[in-house]
């Protein structure tokens, strides 16, 4: 019969028998990531993956290729258009405006899948998850620090090298629409040079040229007016403070020519990008989005957010940096008593740092040993029938050759395993 195949640019994540290691990566990434949500003080908000399509129209963009050409939409039973999330910024607001808490201020993550039907390759999913926060209801300043901070707290618990987070400020309305004025006047007597894409990009919304991946383009640009002399004097001296304060953690660079993808934003944008992804090298993105709430039909509720791409993240961070320390239990013969698992059971309260593997087939010492040193264990403890009528264990050492094993008792067992 034939196979039944997984649809393009989805993966399968199964942490055991992967073997590039991604899905395992992908799943720790995850929880440290929440963890470091959870140190800033945010709170989880999980909305459904289907919304109406409308939703993404009027929060993307009509003309953003988000909304143009990736959007998965379809019509449900009852003949309404109905698209998988591309993004999770729409819906949370969608939903605060929703719970009538578009009035006051929320610090908010969320994690989960989204889906832009775009051409798959490295990096690049039709399926792929995110890891979002949105803080709702403060107004330009504090909060561009502390989601700077948070970028940076994400890069330094990772060790990810190689990487620069770009900023940049798009101005308010005002300022924006000089500068597009400024940029078709200075594009119109060269549209013949421009591709079929840049045009339509200049007619509907000039900004997104810059953004080009046209070379030809890239070059005409370099003689357009820079964005950076129409902003006030505050938006650039946002973008010097920020650089100031943090470029001892994280390489900062000012980018008067960033623009995201998403045409909500005004005001302060941010990318991180890395050389050692490819072509798709920013793993995470965001800024402030003003006027989103009330363009819903909400509120007034100045915000700021950003997502990191979590296969694209994980893909960068190395096992070094994820690996927990590991200890194999391991049982001899015809022990199955149940005080072996309820030791198990103390020593797991006891280090809650330490990942305990209790092995439960009833195989050889060498294949158990073989085990543990494959699932890469720092010790193996060891009870055979005479340990345990003597009420003593083995500690093992697995990695470091030059550490002799040692027999030791219950209490002394304990003892060790804390100190791990
Ligand atoms: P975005 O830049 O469209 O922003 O996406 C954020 C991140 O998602 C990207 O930097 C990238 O790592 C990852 N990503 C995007 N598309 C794909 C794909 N096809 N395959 C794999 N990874 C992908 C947003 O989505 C905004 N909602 C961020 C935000 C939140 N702005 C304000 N609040």
């Amino acid at each position: 019969m034939d196979k039944i195949h997984s649809l393009t640019g989805m993966l399968d994540l199964y942490e055991d028998g992967d073997s590039s290691d991604l899905s395992k990566n992908i799943f720790e990434t995850e929880k440290r990531i929440k963890n470091i949500f959870s140190n800033y003080y945010l709170k989880e908000i999980r909305t459904p993956a289907l919304e109406d399509t409308d939703l993404f129209k009027r929060s993307a963009g009509d003309i953003s290729d988000i909304v143009n050409k990736e959007i998965y939409s379809f019509q449900d039973r009852n003949d309404k258009s109905i698209s998988l999330r591309p993004e999770g910024t729409a819906s949370v607001i969608r939903s605060v405006i929703e719970k009538k808490l578009d009035q006051s201020t929320h610090k908010l993550w969320y994690m989960g899948p989204m889906w832009r039907y775009e051409r798959p390759q490295k990096g690049r999913y039709r399926q792929f998850y995110q890891a979002g926060v949105e803080i709702l209801g403060y107004p330009e300043g504090a909060p561009e620090f502390e989601m700077v901070s948070m970028v940076c707290s994400i890069i330094e618990e990772f060790n990810i090298a190689d990487c620069t987070l770009k900023i940049n400020h798009l101005g308010n309305q005002d300022n924006k629409k000089a500068y597009c004025d400024a940029l078709i006047k200075f594009l119109e007597p060269l549209k013949k040079n421009l591709d079929e894409k840049d045009l339509e990009r200049l007619s509907r919304n000039p900004l997104r040229v810059l953004d080009s991946k046209n070379q030809d383009t890239q070059l005409i640009l370099k003689d357009a007016p820079s964005l950076k002399e129409f902003l006030e004097t505050k938006s650039i001296e946002l973008l010097e403070a920020i650089k100031d304060e943090f470029s001892d953690v994280c390489n900062i660079e000012i980018d008067y020519t960033l623009v995201r993808g998403l045409d909500y934003y005004s005001g302060f944008v941010f990318e991180a990008l890395s050389s050692n992804l490819g072509a798709q090298d920013s793993f995470l993105g965001g800024g402030r989005y003003d006027d989103l709430c009330s363009k819903l039909g909400g509120k007034d509720l100045p915000s700021i957010g950003m997502a990191i791409g979590i296969e694209r993240f994980a893909s960068l961070v190395s096992d070094t940096t994820l690996s927990d320390k590991i200890v194999s239990f391991i049982t001899l013969g015809s022990i199955l008593e149940p005080k072996t698992y309820k030791i198990a059971h103390r020593l797991r309260s006891l280090n809650k740092n330490i990942i305990l593997d209790m092995q439960l087939s009833d195989s050889s010492l060498k294949a158990k040993l073989r085990r543990a040193n494959k699932n890469n264990s720092e010790y193996a403890v060891i009870v055979g029938e005479e340990e345990f009528n003597n009420g003593t264990f083995i500690i093992k050492p697995l990695k470091d050759e030059l550490k002799e094993q040692q027999t030791v008792s219950i209490d002394e067992l304990f003892e060790f395993y804390k100190a791990l």
